[in-house]
């Protein structure tokens, strides 16, 4: 075999006996002879860091579920040699690959190269290089679907002029983003983040206002409580989910993304049976098809000029990627941090 010189990775290996080590290695295939049938290579130019990619990158079963295994669930790149399809995808193109697997089940972003099924590998929209669609990348899409299925949830007849939508884990990639994309969409939005120091930069983005998960916590121990919100995009979950879900509105919704704070939700059914309030649940990694992903890109591509001025992108090298993981899970990290491997 025949390897290419530059090939490497970042590989976490989980041991027997459940110890977990991790490291720069060689990628450990030929990345210059052609694929399988049905499958494309990818240069990796960009691989955008996800909660996710942090949890696999400490060997965390429910994410690694092979080892070892290269993480990242989002690459940006250019095919190597790759198969067309539908005339789209021949050598040289710029491409993006999202979810499908890639660091869970197979090896993921955080390498020189990528190999995926051709199916899985959408074209990158022009206006959006390697690096922007990463600062973007699952992170966007989420933020994406999570405003959509909030749009069609608070039914128009319960919207009130003025009234308040909330983000919370404000800070974070699919934070950020889902204020940005709130804010475009003409809606007061209230950022909720534990950091004083985000507060600028969610303004910038269209923050009305910056609160903290202190302020907004009721202490009254009631089922329900004061009707604050019309929409709320929650990447936090636990006991800060349970509190949110007393003081949303009649009519109103949840978009229950993450568990950044806890993945146990004690709540009572009266905020759905007496305010009619919905818990929508987003899967962005499995969920859309290729072609809504597709379609989805294209709106990224609008929104990253409205963003990447002010969104906080931090570029890593491989060998960055177990400390950033570190930081992420312990909750440090603004912004998106986004893998160039080469
Ligand atoms: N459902 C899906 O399809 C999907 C897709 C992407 C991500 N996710 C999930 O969404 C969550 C956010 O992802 P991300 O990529 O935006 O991660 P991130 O950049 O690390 O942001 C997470 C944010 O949550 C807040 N946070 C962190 N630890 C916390 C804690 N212990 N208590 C309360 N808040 C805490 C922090 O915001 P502040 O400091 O500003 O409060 C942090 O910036 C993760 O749980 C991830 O797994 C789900």
């Amino acid at each position: 075999m025949t390897t290419h010189p530059k090939t490497a990775c970042w590989r976490v290996c989980r041991g027997a006996d459940g110890l977990v080590t991790a490291g720069v290695e060689p990628l450990g295939w030929d990345a210059t002879s052609p694929p399988a049938a049905a499958e494309v290579i990818v240069r990796v130019e960009a691989a955008g860091f996800n909660y996710k990619d942090a949890l696999c990158a400490t060997g965390h079963p429910g994410v690694m579920r092979i080892s070892p295994l290269v993480p990242g669930i989002d690459a940006a790149g250019t095919v190597v040699v790759g198969t067309v399809v539908a005339g789209a995808l021949a050598a040289g193109s710029p491409v993006v690959v999202t979810g499908n697997g890639q660091g869970e089940t197979r090896d993921g972003a955080f390498a020189t190269f990528l190999r995926m099924p051709a199916a899985a590998v959408i074209p990158r929209p022009a206006a959006l290089s390697a690096e922007g669609a990463m600062a973007l990348g699952t992170a966007g899409l989420t933020a994406l679907l999570a405003c959509d299925r909030l749009a069609g949830l608070v039914a128009t007849r319960h919207e009130v002029a003025g009234e308040s939508w909330l983000v919370t884990g404000a800070s974070g990639g699919v934070g950020m983003l889902a204020v940005a994309v709130l804010a475009a969409t003409g809606r007061r939005v209230v950022a909720c983040s534990r950091k004083p120091g985000a507060a600028a930069t969610l303004r910038a983005l269209g923050a009305a206002e910056v609160t903290t998960p202190d302020a907004i916590r009721d202490p009254t121990p009631k089922s329900l409580v004061k009707g604050r919100w019309a929409g709320v995009v929650d990447t936090v979950g636990g006991p800060l989910l349970a509190d949110i879900l007393r003081a949303v509105r009649p009519g109103g919704a949840v978009a229950a993304i993450g568990m950044a704070g806890g993945a146990d939700l004690l709540t009572s059914v009266h905020p759905f049976i007496l305010r009619g309030v919905t818990l929508a649940g987003i899967d962005a990694a499995s969920l859309p098809t290729q072609a809504e992903r597709a379609a989805l890109w294209q709106r990224l591509a609008d929104v990253w000029p409205r963003v990447a001025a002010t969104f906080p992108v931090t570029r890593l090298a491989l060998g960055d990627v177990g400390t950033w993981a570190a930081r992420m899970l312990a909750g440090e990290t603004s912004g998106r941090g986004v893998v160039i491997p080469g």
